[in-house]
């Protein structure tokens, strides 16, 4: 074992980089590396960057410019990786504006990176003589799943009862406004074994929900023990069967690969949560040609009818982008009557912002600033009130609730709720990790709260008696 060194890693944008970011840490550990929650004390600093926009990519230079400033105050010899969508889309330019930089990583190279790293070390001390800083964004032959290191179960153990898992990387749709494609590549899906032994690890190590990602993962076609495609449906099933997995979610999705065996699957699956993310963009076809989406609005429609007759419970979000090229007023209209019919839970809306090298970028009919400010604020206005009335309806229900960590006060602990909302109730520590039923008390924008019904915790357990639930009086009539 080589001297311990700590590590910060700091990620942004989407799950995806979650989950790198844990399995860089992962690969690290073996070679020494102990996490630090604050840069300041790391001898290694990694930053996890996100490409989608171009507000999340130029956040990394103002964070690169930060580090430079503190470890110019503080005197500190500091190794700085940039990994990362950003990596992958800049390389070398990163080099070039940013000095701090002494190694540029793409997401398909991480399990290089104690190599990468010692030969960024060997460079940066003149070892290696003076040669450039090292850039590395090869797409590279070997499966990197196959090279990463798993998570130890104390490190499972320390992020808690759920977890992503990467099922399937890249995309293959080339929607016009997206850099995805370029910046993670082709759509890869890992094969159905080697996410069960994923699985079946972090469920020993007490995982309760795995929430199965990739930036297309309802396109999943991983090989199964006997080489043939395994779909989405199949891999859920899987996954469920998992002694100790509670609930299952996949996301995101596309519209066009939401086949009969998954939805089905929301109907045949109690474990799979009732929550479904599914992008739409644009509620006017017009622009979902524009965007190349390969499907309209009417199939969208179809689509949620039919997850909808499948499993009655469920609740979509969704991802929305106002002032694409040539957007109308016409055109935006219909984006709010698309969210007026279906009725979201939550969502996420961006301004478009075009990204170098999409095709949309180099459309005719790009929007000024202050039109695309007006749709958003519109749009986000209407999703809000959505996501409200969807909340305040939960008041009185009850459902489980997956006990996660604890609150902001003594004897409260915070769980999700099937819809993702953070539920606020009172109970002890050891029941981290545990399913909770509730009745939904309180609801406040951030948060609802309930009162404990039930549960593995408390099973057996005459209510009353478990003194640090309040109103038990009220639960027992
Ligand atoms: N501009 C604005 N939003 C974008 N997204 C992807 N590319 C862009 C872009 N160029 C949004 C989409 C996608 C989400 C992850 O980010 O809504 O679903
Ligand atoms: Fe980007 Fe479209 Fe692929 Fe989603 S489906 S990652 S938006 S190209």
């Amino acid at each position: 074992m080589s001297e311990q060194r700590k590590l910060y890693v700091r990620s942004f944008g989407c799950q995806m980089n979650v989950y790198d970011a844990q399995r860089m840490t992962d690969t690290l550990a073996r070679e020494g590396y102990v996490e630090t929650d604050s840069p300041d004390d790391a001898d290694l600093v990694i930053l996890n960057t996100c490409h989608i926009r171009e507000k999340a990519a130029e956040k990394v230079y103002s964070e690169l410019g930060r580090l430079r400033k503190a470890q110019e105050e503080a005197g500190r010899q500091q190794m700085v990786a940039v990994a990362g969508c950003v990596a992958q889309a800049e390389g070398a330019e990163i080099i070039k504006r940013a000095r701090a930089v002494d190694l540029v990583v793409g997401p398909q190279s991480y399990h290089k990176l104690p190599e990468l790293l010692a030969e960024a070390e060997a460079r940066r001390s003149g070892k290696a003589g003076a040669r450039a800083k090292l850039v590395e964004t090869e797409f590279p032959v070997e499966d990197k799943f196959d090279f990463l290191a798993p998570p130890t179960r104390e490190a499972i153990g320390k992020r808690g009862p759920t977890a992503f898992v990467t099922v399937q990387e890249g995309c293959d749709k080339f929607c016009t406004f997206c850099v995805v494609p370029y910046t993670r590549g082709a759509e890869v899906s890992r094969p159905l074994a080697k996410i069960l032994d994923e699985v079946i690890r972090l469920a020993d190590g007490g995982v309760r929900e795995i929430t199965l990602i990739g930036q297309n993962v309802n396109a999943y076609h991983g090989l199964d023990a006997a080489g043939r495609p395994a779909n989405l449906a199949e891999l859920v099933r899987r996954v469920a069967e998992v002694p100790g997995i509670a609930r299952v979610r996949y996301t995101t999705s596309h519209p066009r690969d939401m086949d009969e065996e998954l939805i089905a699957a929301h109907r045949d699956m109690p474990a799979l949560m009732p929550y479904l993310h599914l992008p739409v963009q644009s509620g006017s076809n017009r622009i979902l040609a524009a965007m190349n989406r390969k499907h309209d609005r009417e199939l969208f429609f179809e689509i949620v009818a039919r997850v909808r007759e499948a499993r009655p419970d469920i609740a979509f979000s969704s991802d929305f982008i106002v002032g694409f090229p040539g957007e109308s007023d016409e055109d935006f209209a219909d984006t709010m009557d698309l969210v007026g019919r279906v009725g979201f839970a939550s969502a996420f809306s961006f301004k478009y912002s075009p990204r170098p090298g999409t095709p949309a970028a180099g459309m005719e009919g790009q929007l000024p600033e202050d039109v695309k400010s007006a749709r958003i604020y519109a749009l986000q206005a209407l999703l809000d009130r959505q996501k409200a009335a969807f909340d305040e309806a939960c008041r009185g229900r009850r459902f489980d609730i997956l006990l996660e960590k604890p609150g902001r006060f003594p004897g409260q602990l915070i769980g999700r709720s099937p819809y993702l909302q953070s539920v606020v109730v009172e109970a002890p520590r050891e029941a981290i990790g545990t399913l909770a039923r509730v009745e939904v008390r309180e609801v406040s924008t951030k948060s609802l709260s309930g009162d404990i019904l039930g549960g593995e915790f408390f099973a057996g357990r005459p209510i009353g008696e478990t003194r640090f639930i309040g109103q038990s009086e009220k639960l027992e009539a």
